[in-house]
């Protein structure tokens, strides 16, 4: 099963998709180690100095990048990361990219450039996004607005990008693959949100606005501006159906079909995530 022989580094390995593949990695009897700012050793994409001492001694790479490789800038420093990684001995570098972005693909060009073996993992939407991600706040309120207007896309489920990345990592056959993942079915925001909505047994809305009012929004939340804005141009770039088709990434690397979202959906609610926030009341 194993290629390589040597730790694996999971970066972003708290996070929705690399949390899952450490998981994975772990209970096929393989070394983990976790890459994020509170890994041993810590990493942090700001501070290059960390970028070394995660990578030696290590046989691959799960890359993702935080907080978005169609960010600007972000291109570069995976790039410089890439040729860190190969000089200290990597020899497979996994990419998580994102569809149809153009931030990302240079990203991606970035480690096919790299030297190393590489393997691209280029998912659309995930699933999470509404349970561990930036619209769970929203739904708990009873009101999604995104800037998404009817487009759909196929919502992806990050234990089936977990399942291709961990393959990727851990057996022969995946170098020099594209893996462009998605989920089995085209949703709206609409179709999501009441599909989430008939698991939780509430009532959500989902809501249509405009970019400016989307990044507006943003800002007011508090969230930082130049965040804001990356976030909201990336939603204006993807979300206007150049994404609404379905990709056979998780049938091509593992010869089976990927979760239906309705299947994530009734899991998530399951767990409670999506309970109505107590509201209190008098004493
Ligand atoms: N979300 C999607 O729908 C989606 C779709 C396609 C592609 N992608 C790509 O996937 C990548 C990850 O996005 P995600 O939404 O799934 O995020 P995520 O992996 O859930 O992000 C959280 C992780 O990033 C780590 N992190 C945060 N700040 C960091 C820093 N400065 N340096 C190093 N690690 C840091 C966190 O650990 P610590 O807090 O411990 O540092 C945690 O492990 C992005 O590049 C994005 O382009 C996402």
């Amino acid at each position: 099963m194993n290629k390589e022989k040597g730790t694996i580094l999971i970066l972003g390995g708290t996070g929705k998709t690399g949390r899952r593949v450490a998981e994975r990695i772990t209970a096929r009897g393989l070394p983990v180690r976790i890459g994020s700012r509170s890994g041993r050793p810590p990493f942090d994409w700001d501070d290059e100095a960390t970028w070394a001492p995660a990578v030696r001694g290590v046989a691959s790479v799960y890359v993702t990048y935080y907080p978005d490789l169609a960010f600007r800038g972000a291109a570069d420093k995976v790039r410089v990361f890439a040729g860190v990684a190969v000089e200290n001995g990597v020899r497979h570098l996994v990419l998580l990219s994102g569809r149809n972005e153009a931030g990302a693909l240079l990203g991606e060009q970035a480690v096919q450039e790299s030297g190393a073996e590489w393997t691209i993992v280029r998912s659309s939407f995930m699933n999470q996004n509404f349970d561990e991600g930036f619209w769970l706040d929203a739904l708990l309120s009873g009101e999604l607005a995104a800037p998404a207007g009817d487009v759909a896309d196929p919502f992806i489920d990050a234990d089936d990008i977990a399942d291709v990345a961990a393959a990727a990592l851990t057996e022969d056959g995946h170098a020099g693959q594209l893996y462009e993942v998605t989920g089995p079915r085209l949703l709206t925001f609409a179709d999501a949100v009441s599909e989430i909505a008939k698991a939780a047994g509430r009532d959500i809305r989902y809501v249509p606005v405009p970019s400016e009012q989307f990044l507006s929004g943003l800002i007011g939340e508090g969230v930082p501006a130049d965040f804001a804005t990356a976030l909201t141009d990336l939603f204006s770039e993807v979300l206007d159906g150049r994404s609404s088709y379905l990709s056979d990434g998780v049938e091509r690397a593992l010869g089976r079909a990927p979760k239906d979202f309705r299947d994530y959906a009734r899991e998530a609610a399951a767990r409670g995530i999506w309970n109505a926030p107590a509201i209190a009341g008098p004493r």
